[in-house]
């Protein structure tokens, strides 16, 4: 554990990362739940085990307005579960109202923020993203869902620039943020 920043000294809310397909939420959120032994809930997986399919699945068979029914409830769930929860969210999770009006005051929410073109290259890396899947420029797409995204991620508590970071980077300064946010 980072011994400049315990557990303790952080207020005990839910740790929300959000952001587009790619930032890193889940790994980052994943360093962070081992650095300050916190418990970790990826939010997709958490569909996953919840709904017996996959997320591909879901958009397929139901649609996506049907996802992210399923997608706010699974959330809703998971801030009331535990208070010291780190939750990564999918990059469409946190684009309602009704959404907001849960975390506000009751999470400090994170914002990781990464140019468009590194996004494009690394969520290219990962597959199971049915809005990438099939499309001939990821990077357009990514870059049109910025523009109707980015009004509910600057709602974050902290907006935290991680383009060009490795891992090890990103959760540095996410801690130190976080260090700074409680000193
Ligand atoms: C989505 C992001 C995905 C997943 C789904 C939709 C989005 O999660 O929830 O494919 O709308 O941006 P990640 O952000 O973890 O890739």
């Amino acid at each position: 554990m980072d011994d400049s920043l315990h557990a303790d000294s952080l207020p005990k809310v839910p740790l929300v990362l959000i952001g587009m397909m790619g930032a890193g939420k889940t790994s980052v959120g994943q360093a962070l739940s081992t650095a300050l032994g916190r418990p970790f809930l990826d939010l997709d997986e958490e569909i996953e085990a919840q709904t017996g399919r996959t997320i591909s699945e879901i958009f397929a068979e139901d649609g996506e307005p049907c996802f992210r029914l399923v997608e706010r409830e699974v959330l809703m769930q998971s801030l009331e579960g535990s208070p010291d929860i780190i939750l990564a969210t999918g990059g469409g999770a946190v684009c309602a109202e009704s959404v907001w009006t849960a975390l506000h005051g009751n999470a400090r929410v994170v914002w990781l923020d990464v140019p468009v073109e590194e996004l494009a290259d690394r969520a290219q890396l990962k597959g199971g993203r049915p809005l990438l899947e099939g499309v001939a420029s990821p990077r357009r797409i990514l870059r049109d869902l910025l523009v109707v995204r980015r009004k509910w991620y600057e709602r974050a508590d902290f907006r935290i620039s991680t383009g060009g970071l490795s891992l090890d980077e990103s959760v540095k300064v996410v801690l130190e943020r976080l260090k700074e946010e409680s000193s």
